[in-house]
């Protein structure tokens, strides 16, 4: 039997033509287009394209765009569900509770055919983000917000959460989070959830299973870990040390770090700007400051005693968008999977189409 690798580093499991990337040269491209070109699209568009395999024409845009606006709303009962549901720190612990109440609640749930598919991959991408937002809303006593179908994806789930529309960098900001987030081949939670379509468990089970393994720390839990670290190191002056005494107590650093990557992840070159622009618009610079300060100890620390410097990942400048975006920490990884889970039923139906039981052997020892 062959050696083992631990973490499965380097191993090639299967083909897609879902996502691309190149860690040595910082490259990243959904279905062969360029993550810098696609940035600078709709979140509409980009899901369309990662579930459809091709751009959508004007024709096609509208059509997508009408049906997602018209499955936005979720019904009472869900609502009630949410105010039962919600006693945890975490949002994503409510949101898989939610996500199985969808399922129960959808006629074609057993209906595991490619049109049925598509049809559950639009509601649960319209329907996201109405979750989130009433959760968050329930758990203060408060009640949801109705989704406004003048608003894009983005906009609209700010203003649910916050009852009030954004401003136009802060509904940039929000889509671009959502289309940077969308996909990235075989993360954990896309590879988790491929083995979960692999046994041809339908979509809600394989979409549940990929959100269960975001929740990590080390993969899109990392997202509220920078947020809270942001918090601790409160001023540019204080990473120095937060960032030393961490590192000789050999504990990790959010946001930090990649299995593929070897230079700066293409994603957090966008984030950065973005965050640096919307903290230009909120006249108050220090979150911004004390994350760039957190950026430059962390690679003169690993140049300089691994002879390798780390870059922040795609958690770590996003982070930072949402402390001025006001979302809240304990809804950071959730607010992730509104943007994956297009990337995610992307994956489900490469699998369902071309499909072998995923099965590795372990070495007994
Ligand atoms: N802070 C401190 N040390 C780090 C960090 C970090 N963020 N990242 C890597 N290292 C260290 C490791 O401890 C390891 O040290 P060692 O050789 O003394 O054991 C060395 O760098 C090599 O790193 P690995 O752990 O081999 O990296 P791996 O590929 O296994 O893990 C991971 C990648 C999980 C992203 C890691 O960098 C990490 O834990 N980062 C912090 C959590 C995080 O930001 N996760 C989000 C990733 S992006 C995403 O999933 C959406």
């Amino acid at each position: 039997m062959q050696e083992t690798k631990k973490g499965l580093e380097g191993i090639v499991a299967l083909d897609t033509s879902i996502s691309f990337i190149d860690g040595m040269q910082g490259i990243l491209k959904y279905r062969g287009i360029d993550i810098e070109h696609l940035a600078e699209m709709s979140y509409e568009t980009i899901s369309y394209l990662l579930i459809n395999g091709i751009l959508p024409g004007e024709q096609e845009l509208a059509a997508y765009s009408n049906r997602l606006k018209s499955e936005r709303r979720i019904n009472g009962e869900m609502i009630d569900i949410m105010r039962v549901c919600n006693y945890g720190t975490e949002a994503l612990d409510s949101l898989r509770t939610a996500i199985s109440c969808t399922a129960h609640m959808d006629h074609e749930n057993d209906n595991n055919s490619l049109d049925a598919n598509k049809n559950k991959a639009v509601r649960l991408i319209a329907k996201l983000p109405t979750m989130i937002a009433a959760l968050y809303r329930c758990k203060s006593g408060d009640f949801p917000f109705q989704p406004d179908e003048t608003l894009s994806h983005g906009a609209n789930f700010l203003y649910m959460l916050r009852g009030e529309a954004p401003s136009a960098i802060e509904a940039e900001a929000i889509e671009k989070d959502f289309i940077l987030s969308a996909e990235h081949e075989l993360n954990p939670s896309t590879f988790a959830l491929r083995i979960a379509a692999s046994t041809l468990a339908d979509v809600y089970s394989a979409i549940i299973t990929g959100l269960c393994t975001l929740k990590g720390p080390l993969h899109g839990g990392a997202r509220r870990g920078v947020m809270e670290m942001l918090d601790e190191v409160a001023v540019p002056e204080n990473a120095n040390n937060y960032v030393l005494y961490k590192l000789s107590r050999k504990e990790k650093i959010m946001g930090f770090g990649h299995r593929v990557y070897r230079t700066y992840d293409p994603r957090s070159r966008i984030f950065k700007d973005m965050a640096k622009r919307v903290a230009k618009e909120n006249g108050d610079p220090t979150w911004y400051e004390v994350a760039e300060s957190l950026e430059h100890v962390m690679y003169r620390e690993f140049l300089d005693v691994r002879g390798r410097p780390i870059y922040p990942n795609v958690d770590f400048y996003s982070a930072v968008i949402y402390k001025y975006l006001r979302i809240p920490p304990e809804l950071a990884t959730s607010v992730f999977a509104i943007g994956r889970v297009s990337g995610w039923t992307a994956h489900c139906f490469e699998q369902y189409a071309d499909n072998r039981v995923i099965r590795p052997r372990a070495h007994y020892i």
